[in-house]
């Protein structure tokens, strides 16, 4: 596992916390000494990872709150700043798309769910923003804490059929780049805030896009594959080593970037 050794004694919560790519990023925080507040809507979820938590060694609570629901995440604050007193890193890993969002082939944009729609967006831009108004403002008291969002590829070059998921993470990018300078201006370098944007990494809320029932590859996932230089999907576990180098003092000149981890699907044309 990646160390970085100035992030012992921390403490992070972390939203969509029963998720597949938080998984893996909870694994590399506690490798290396952070403790976890674990946050989501599902209790026995959320025990589970824990569980994994401490097998290895590390220290967690579990939160149950929807990122929505800005009281719920008022409640998860305060039960963190009662056990560890501080918050240092606030990760952003609740979202993803929603099948009733997304246009089918032989779907229409005119016949959107509208309601399907506003979900989406509200998951993955609000989603972002509510932990952030509650995290963040106890972070701004002492003018150190590291808030990172995750982004997608399809915020700068968005992917047919998502189109909320695509519009809100362009959002995301933009509300890193927004917050970063208002905490900078406002609360002083040690108030950073930064976006990963994965490239694809084979999860349930794409499986279904990108593979078949027997794991061959539908044409939307090869075409995905086709477009990434290196030829393959990620692994959640290559999204670690970013992360830690954004939560540590490695990174402490950069804020308002998004860092994709995307085998280069960002830089290739296609071409
Ligand atoms: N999988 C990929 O290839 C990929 C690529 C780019 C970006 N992302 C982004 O990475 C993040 C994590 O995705 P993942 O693939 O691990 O997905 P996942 O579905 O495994 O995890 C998302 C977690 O968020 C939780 N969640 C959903 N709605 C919530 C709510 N209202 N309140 C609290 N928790 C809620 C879910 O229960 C789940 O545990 C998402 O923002 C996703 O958009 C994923």
């Amino acid at each position: 596992m990646i160390s970085c050794s100035d992030l012992e004694g921390k403490v992070a919560v972390v939203t969509g916390g029963a998720g597949i790519l938080s998984g893996a990023l909870i694994d590399g925080l506690v490798a290396n000494g952070v403790k976890i507040g674990l946050l989501g809507r599902r209790l026995d979820a959320l025990s589970e990872v824990a569980d994994r938590v401490r097998e290895n060694g590390g220290e967690s609570i579990c939160l149950v709150a929807d990122v929505l629901d800005r009281s719920a995440l008022e409640d998860a604050r305060a039960e963190v700043l009662s056990k560890w007193g501080k918050i240092d890193i606030l990760i952003n890993a609740a979202g993803g798309n929603m099948a009733g969002a997304t246009i089918m082939p032989d779907g229409s944009f005119f016949d959107i769910d509208l309601k399907a729609l506003q979900g989406v967006i509200d998951l993955n831009f609000m989603g972002s923003v509510v932990p952030s108004v509650v995290f963040g403002e106890s972070m701004s008291k002492k003018g150190q804490g590291n808030i990172i969002h995750i982004s997608s590829m399809s915020a700068s070059r968005p992917m047919t059929r998502v189109v909320g998921y695509s519009a809100a993470k362009a959002g995301i990018d933009n509300l890193t780049k927004w917050m970063a300078v208002e905490f900078a201006n406002k609360y002083g370098e040690g108030m950073r805030v930064n976006a990963i944007a994965p490239g694809f990494f084979l999860t349930k809320q794409n499986e279904r896009l990108l593979t078949e029932e027997d794991g061959s590859l539908t044409s939307r996932g090869k075409t995905i594959v086709d477009h990434t230089p290196m030829g393959r999907f990620g692994q959640p576990d290559e999204l670690i080593g970013t992360l830690l180098w954004l939560c540590s003092d490695a990174s402490k000149f950069v804020t308002g970037t998004t860092i994709p981890v995307d085998g280069g699907f960002s830089a290739f044309s296609g071409v």
